[in-house]
């Protein structure tokens, strides 16, 4: 039988065209010339004046906290449950993560626990928008504004999403996007900066570039700085999807839909929320159970596992994590986060590839529901 993966892309002859034409093509002269077409496609479709194409999200969040000058004495605020990428580069430019509960509804970060972690050290917070769900952009921005705190906008998870007719990426200084074989896009591996802000533009472009200047030919480094670009194969991928966006966040909607439909009514079983005036793209149909079934989630992913459906855990809370085993602030944020800590064990993510039939969700359905009943 074959296994169920949990995520993957969907390539067309389009992809392969393109990037058939970058190995052929984007050479000498022609060497940016996918990077270009792909940033300016990007940024419209996101609705920001700048896209800068880089080799994965990560590189993104390190680019946004140098660009805007966070360092050592500065406090950075991530939501406790997301993905460890969200918070590294926080401690690979010398800052201090600070881990803020999320909202029991969007599993997003949660505005009230966003101010409470405030100090005066406090520099940027980095909201996730958690498997394509969207937070309250609305609160998350009044919170920022009031204490004058740097928005990095994490839509790795999330584009396409929408919130009030606005487009994941363009609610902070800077919005930063994955291309990761799972996700939506997909470029392999890859990921994009984007901003409004030219100034943080040209120092994102300068940094990525071992610090000079965008055309510099003299070889005449002024700082010590990364290497992050991204090939024109992976451009030429990222723009043949990005002209098939529409087509493939449809499909992840409609996967999300073939699952609601399953699962209408299971008692104790929650999925992704969309709240009104948001649009969700679902990157990751995800399940949470109510505490009450007893069935934490590394033994309902065994048991599917079983049955040859590869399913993930709900991302564990940041500070749970050995990685944080020695922060103080992990420390407070495991006797605060008392959301993150309810939510994050009994939680799964389903199969959500972009190759899912609705037969395999029936029969994923199916088996949860059994497991389910046996459990309870
Ligand atoms: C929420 C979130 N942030 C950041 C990243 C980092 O993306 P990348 O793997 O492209 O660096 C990911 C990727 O999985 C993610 O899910």
């Amino acid at each position: 039988m074959d296994r169920i993966p949990v995520s993957g892309p969907w390539i067309t002859a389009k992809e392969i065209a393109y990037v058939t034409d970058a190995v052929t093509n984007a050479w000498y002269g022609n060497a940016n010339v996918w990077h270009e077409r792909f940033e300016k496609a990007f940024a419209e479709y996101v609705g920001v004046k700048h896209a800068i194409s880089l080799p994965h999200c990560t590189a993104a969040i390190h680019l946004s906290l140098l660009a805007l000058k966070v360092g050592p004495g500065d406090e950075v605020i991530v939501p406790d449950c997301t993905w460890i990428a969200s918070a590294a580069p926080v401690t690979y430019v010398g800052a201090t993560t600070v881990f803020a509960d999320i909202d029991p509804q969007t599993w997003c970060l949660d505005a009230k626990s966003f101010e409470a972690c405030i100090t005066t050290r406090t520099k940027a917070v980095i909201p996730v928008n958690l498997y394509g769900n969207m937070p309250d952009w609305d609160a998350l921005r009044a919170v920022a504004a009031r204490h004058n705190i740097a928005i990095i906008e994490d839509a790795a998870e999330s584009i396409g999403s929408e919130y009030q007719g606005r487009r994941a990426g363009s609610f902070g200084v800077t919005g930063v996007f994955s291309f990761h074989g799972s996700k939506t896009l997909t470029t392999g591996e890859g990921g994009m900066l984007v901003t409004n802000d030219d100034a943080i533009r040209a120092r994102a472009l300068f940094l990525r570039d071992h610090g000079r200047p965008p055309g510099d030919r003299l070889f005449h480094n002024t700082e010590v700085a990364y290497k992050y670009k991204m090939s024109s194969m992976q451009a030429a991928l990222g723009a043949a999807q990005l002209e098939r966006v529409e087509e493939l966040i449809n499909r992840k909607r409609e996967i999300f839909s073939w699952y609601a439909e399953e699962l209408a009514g299971v008692a104790g079983l929650t999925l992704n929320h969309e709240a009104p005036g948001t649009k969700n793209t679902h990157w990751m149909v995800t399940a949470v159970l109510d505490k009450s079934l007893g069935l934490r989630k590394e033994r309902l992913m065994e048991l599917l596992a079983a049955e040859g459906i590869d399913c993930r855990p709900f991302f564990h809370p940041l500070s749970s994590l050995p990685a944080y085993a020695h922060s103080p602030e992990a420390g407070k944020a495991r006797q605060r986060n008392t959301v993150s800590y309810r939510i994050s064990p009994s939680a799964i993510n389903l199969p959500s590839a972009l190759n899912l039939t609705q037969a395999q969700v029936k029969c994923i359905c199916a088996c949860l529901k059994t497991t389910l009943s046996s459990a309870s």
